[in-house]
């Protein structure tokens, strides 16, 4: 017959392969039924510079309401340091680093994401119709002596027309 402490520790193995398995399952839920992933996708300098994009910094309107904004992400400032959007509907952010590790969090919005050195960082961002005024741009990730000096400013400007048929 098995000893007390062999059930014991029969049950403690139930138990950690339980968590295991039930922490796998969430995680296959939020990605695959909730769809929720990661929502930055990641390439070398190198890999932009092949395929043409440029990575000259600045903010661009390729069509009405939609953007794309460059941003150089360095010891200790994001280039530019202010981002001006009219009527933004869908804006495609491209951010790099070629010193260390930095973030960039629109505080406020669901937008965090982790800048790596050598890589661009390109993520699509819809902003809420009531997103306006002005939101500060954090850096979020150690990234030096002056790590709390690195931060920008978006500016979305609604027009009338747009806050009244668009609600
Ligand atoms: Cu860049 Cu902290």
């Amino acid at each position: 017959m098995e000893s007390r402490e062999a059930v014991f520790e029969y049950i403690w193995i139930l138990l950690i392969v339980a968590v295991i398995v039930g922490l796998s399952a969430s995680m296959a839920y939020y990605g695959f039924a909730r769809g929720l992933n990661p929502t930055c996708e990641a390439y070398t300098l190198e890999e932009a510079r092949k395929a043409g994009i440029s990575l000259e910094p600045g903010v661009r309107e390729v069509g009405p309401g939609i953007y794309e904004v460059t941003i150089d992400a360095r010891q200790f400032t994001f280039i530019p340091r202010e981002v001006v959007l009219k009527d933004p509907n869908r804006v495609t952010f491209r951010v790099y680093s070629l010193d260390v590790i930095h973030g960039l969090s629109i505080v406020g919005t669901s937008v965090n994401i982790m800048v790596l050195p050598g890589y661009v960082a390109e993520f699509v961002w819809e902003p809420p119709k009531n997103a306006k005024g002005e939101f500060l741009v954090l850096c979020t990730e150690y990234c030096g002596i002056g790590h709390q000096l690195m931060y920008a400013k978006l500016v979305i400007e609604r027009s009338s027309a747009q806050m009244a048929g668009g609600g």
